[in-house]
């Protein structure tokens, strides 16, 4: 009998406890520091959103207007041509175009933005031999040593007019960015701009003497 009336008493004070914390329990002093979080991974941090306030700055914005001149990391300079330089500063000169035409095309630009020289197409001659030859042959007939295997793709010769008619900067083109959906694949990364350009000088000098060669 005691004991059933003792665990009802117990039974009742733990159903207005809980009651109780639920009401009340809760509730503290709202805080602004992070819930209990036990691996903080460095995920909590003060730093400034994009639009958010900021008492530090006079105009009380977190974001701040660029400094003249800033070039925007990882833009996208023309529709699917992705800046492979990203800090390029100088658009004729590492994108190959300065400005856009009415058609929304890049203008490729129609001479190297590079004083030309005489070390200028040595470099490319050398660097040609190692990054273009194995597919377009030491002349650019389009017959390097790839396609005696197995290759399935074929290679167009430089000297062939659609390729003659060719500005420098569809060239330089061809280097940076890949060609007809990677068939050829882009080099930015194997080869810096400027030795971009002296392979386009190269490659314009093979067409010449090609078309020398032939008498034309
Ligand atoms: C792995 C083989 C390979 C290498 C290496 C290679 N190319 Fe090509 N290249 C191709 C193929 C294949 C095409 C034809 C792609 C197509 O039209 O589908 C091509 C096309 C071109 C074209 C014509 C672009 C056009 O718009 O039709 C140029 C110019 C060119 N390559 C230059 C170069 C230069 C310069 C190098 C060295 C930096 C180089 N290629 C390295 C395979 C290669």
């Amino acid at each position: 009998m005691k004991t059933t009336f003792l665990s009802a008493l117990m039974l009742r004070g733990l159903v207005v406890g809980v009651a109780l914390a639920g009401l009340f329990g809760c509730r503290g002093e709202p805080s602004s520091k992070p819930p209990v979080h036990l691996n903080p991974n460095m995920d909590t941090q003060d730093k400034y959103k994009p639009y958010r306030t900021s008492a530090f700055f006079e105009d009380g914005r977190a974001m701040r207007t660029p400094p003249a001149n800033t070039v925007p990391y990882g833009r996208v300079a023309a529709e699917g041509f992705q800046d492979p330089m990203m800090l390029g500063a100088d658009d004729a000169l590492h994108l190959g175009y300065a400005s856009i035409g009415a058609d929304g095309q890049p203008q490729w630009v129609e001479t190297i933005p590079l004083e030309p020289s005489m070390a200028m197409l040595e470099r490319g001659q050398q660097r040609y031999g190692i990054y273009c030859a194995p597919c377009h042959d030491n002349a650019g007939g389009g017959k390097g040593p790839v396609t005696m295997r197995d290759w399935p793709l074929p290679i167009p010769s430089y000297h062939e007019d659609r390729l003659r008619q060719m500005s420098v900067g569809e060239i330089y083109k061809a280097i940076t960015y890949g060609v007809n959906n990677n068939n050829m694949p882009s080099y930015a990364q194997q080869i810096g701009v400027a030795d971009r350009w002296a392979i386009v000088a190269y490659v314009r000098a093979l067409q010449l003497s090609q078309q020398m060669l032939a008498g034309q």
